[in-house]
This record gives structure tokens, C-alpha cells and sequence, in this order.
């Protein structure tokens, strides 16, 4: 796991702030913010998009990684939340694996915080979703007859 350190990880947690301000959470009222850091470096943000047909509504952690694949990223290393009130908002179950598509070899830190930057949660991504399932899972050229191959 990437050892980050603490200017790092203050920028991270203040882009999440700042992603959560951009949340459109009408819906639940349930803003939230993530940051991702990528292994070139940069740090790519994303925020919680509801829509008025509810099963569409985006969650902050697709729209960060969104983020980052169009900006040319494309391994995590540790990811900041900022969610509201005081329980940690971990990421969704369907979120946990979306990270894990972009973890690479490595395992993620995952940092959960308060609206106000306070650190509720420090975790990982294996510890999140034990066992899963990874790009490598999927059979590889020549295991699987049925691959169609693109
Ligand atoms: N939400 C996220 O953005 N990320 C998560 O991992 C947990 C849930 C959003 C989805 C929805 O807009 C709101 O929080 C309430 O579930």
C-alpha cells in the first residue's frame, strides 16, 4: 500500500471537501465527495450525482474514477471520502468493486471522513472486499473458448 504523506493527504481530503460542495444529492440529501489519487500523481475528484429517476443516480467514487481514466490514470492508490453526518460513508458495495477494476497489484487506503475533514475511518480496499473478484479472475485468452476476443 502507498505510503502518503501528510501535505498529500491534507490536498486529497480538500478536494473531496471540495467535490462534496459540487454534489447533486437532492434526493437523499446525502452529498458526497471522493478523492482518488492515481499513480502518476495526480489527485481526480468526483461527487454523488442523483437524478430524478432514482436508480440513475451516480455515486461519487464513478465519477471520480470517470475522472481519472479520461485524464489518462489508471491505477489507485488511495482513495478520501467525505460524506455527511456521523457515520463514515464507506464506499457501496458496487463501488468497492469499480475501485477494485482500477487497484492494480497493490492494495487501496481508503480514508473515510466527517463533512469537517475529521478522520472517522482508515481501512483498505481488501479489507472492504475480501476475496474479490479482479481482472485477473477473468479467464485469460486460450482458457475460455467462448471468449469473444475485441
Ligand atoms: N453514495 C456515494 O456517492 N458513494 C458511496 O459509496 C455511498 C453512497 C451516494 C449515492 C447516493 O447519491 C447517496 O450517496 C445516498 O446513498
Amino acid at each position: 500500500m502507498k505510503k502518503i504523506d501528510k501535505p498529500l493527504f491534507e490536498r486529497m481530503i480538500s478536494a473531496a471537501e471540495k467535490a462534496r460542495a459540487k454534489a447533486h444529492a437532492p434526493y437523499s440529501n446525502h452529498p458526497v465527495g471522493v478523492a482518488l489519487l492515481a499513480d502518476n500523481g495526480d489527485i481526480y475528484a468526483g461527487c454523488n450525482i442523483e437524478n430524478a429517476a432514482y436508480p440513475l443516480g451516480q455515486c461519487a467514487e464513478a465519477t471520480a474514477l470517470g475522472q481519472m481514466i479520461m485524464a489518462g490514470g489508471r491505477v489507485v492508490q488511495q482513495v478520501v471520502l467525505s460524506g455527511p453526518g456521523l457515520h463514515a460513508c464507506t464506499p457501496c458495495g458496487g463501488c468497492r468493486q469499480k475501485l477494485r477494476e482500477f487497484s492494480g497489484n497493490d492494495d487501496v487506503g481508503i480514508t473515510v471522513c466527517s463533512h469537517d475533514g475529521e478522520i472517522l475511518l482508515e481501512t483498505t480496499l481488501s479489507e472492504l472486499l475480501p476475496h474479490s473478484f479482479g481482472p485477473d479472475n477473468v479467464n485469460e485468452v486460450g482458457d475460455n473458448p467462448e471468449r469473444i476476443e475485441t
